[in-house]
């Protein structure tokens, strides 16, 4: 591009301005678009080129066609910040289009879960036990003889094992048969005062029909201290039933279980039956005994409850097995 005249330098602008025009319409991209800028308004660029020619015009001639360059470089910044405009308004409303929500789509199913009417029971105890003070403790479920009913002071050969039917397990281990263990292990490990619940499952050897499963859960609650008498047993377990049931009428019937003396059953007035609930009583001097703890100083009260049994009870479940059913139509009731 080596124009000596200024018509051929004339004639050169207004080529470059016409092929850039163009170029910038057709541009479409920014990308793209700010290499058009380049190619013609840049330090390098095509209307540099031109003007290089510029030094052999007369000095007449070089004002005139500078002025003419410098109005083809606003036209054609115009130009350009024009398409710039009208390229980001296009990307955003593409971007607009693919972002829109369907709101008429259908919904991804998320499954709720619920809180097994078991586990229920034993998070509204444990609330009622906690706020009293206690302490919650666990215990093993495959046991010795020594904590499922030796230190209970059930004797060898005593007929109060036949209460309940054991599965023991190759190696003279046992599935304990009853939360009860936890009063010996936790005794043996800490000292009195100790107000404890505990809960967990429990195997028997038991037919299993409507009312009874061979795997099932107990709640225990116990305390010890110094000059604890049944009252206090007594005011616990209404307090707690009161708690669970509402305002219900509570039976104490007398009993027997070999950790306890004396020993009674619970019943509580429901739907206009008496039902059931718990077994419990003062423990036994011979208990205390066992874990070091000296009955002549120390007293203490036990209880022992089934949560199948008050689960079926609250949610009105007609048959244990169902509460071990994986049926959801079952389980989403609750
Ligand atoms: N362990 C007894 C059972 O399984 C229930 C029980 C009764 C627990 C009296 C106690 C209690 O702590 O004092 O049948």
């Amino acid at each position: 591009m080596s124009a000596t005249t200024s018509t051929e330098i004339e004639a050169q602008l207004s080529a470059v301005q016409q092929r850039a025009t163009e170029e910038i319409s057709a541009a479409s991209s920014l990308d793209d678009l700010d290499k058009t800028r380049v190619r013609y308004l840049g330090k390098k660029g095509d209307l540099s080129k031109v003007l290089g020619g510029m030094g052999k015009l007369s000095a007449e001639e070089r004002p005139q066609i500078g002025a003419l360059a410098n109005q083809a470089k606003t036209a054609l910044q115009s130009q350009i910040e024009q398409r710039k405009s009208d390229l980001q308004t296009a990307q955003i409303e593409a971007q607009l289009a693919a972002e829109t929500i369907d709101v008429t789509m259908p919904g991804v199913y998320q499954p709720q879960g619920h809180i097994h009417p078991i586990n229920s029971i034993i998070d509204q105890v444990t609330d009622i036990f906690v706020g009293l003070g206690y302490t919650v403790a666990q215990s093993p479920e495959i046991e010795s003889d020594y904590y499922n009913f030796e230190a209970l002071n059930f004797l060898p050969d005593h007929p109060a094992r036949d209460m309940q039917d054991t599965l023991y397990l190759p190696g003279g281990q046992l599935l304990r048969t009853h939360t009860s263990n936890t009063q010996i292990r936790y005794m043996e490990n800490n000292q009195p005062p100790m107000r404890v619940l505990a809960s967990g499952r429990c195997y028997r050897r038991d037919t299993v029909d409507a009312t009874h499963a061979a795997v099932f859960h107990q709640l225990e609650f116990f305390a010890v201290d110094k000059g604890i008498t049944f009252t206090d047993l007594r005011g616990t377990v209404k307090l707690f039933l009161e708690a669970l049931f509402g305002d219900v009428e509570v039976r104490f019937r007398p009993s027997y279980f070999p950790f306890t003396e004396p020993s009674a059953e619970v019943d509580v007035r429901w739907q206009n039956q008496w039902l059931e609930v718990m077994g419990c009583g003062m423990i036994d001097p011979n208990v205390l005994n066992a874990v070091g703890c000296d009955a002549e100083v120390y007293s203490g009260f036990a209880a022992g409850l089934g949560v199948e049994r008050l689960a079926m009870v609250q949610s009105k479940i007609d048959d244990i097995r169902r509460l071990y059913s994986s049926d959801l139509r079952f389980l989403r009731q609750f």
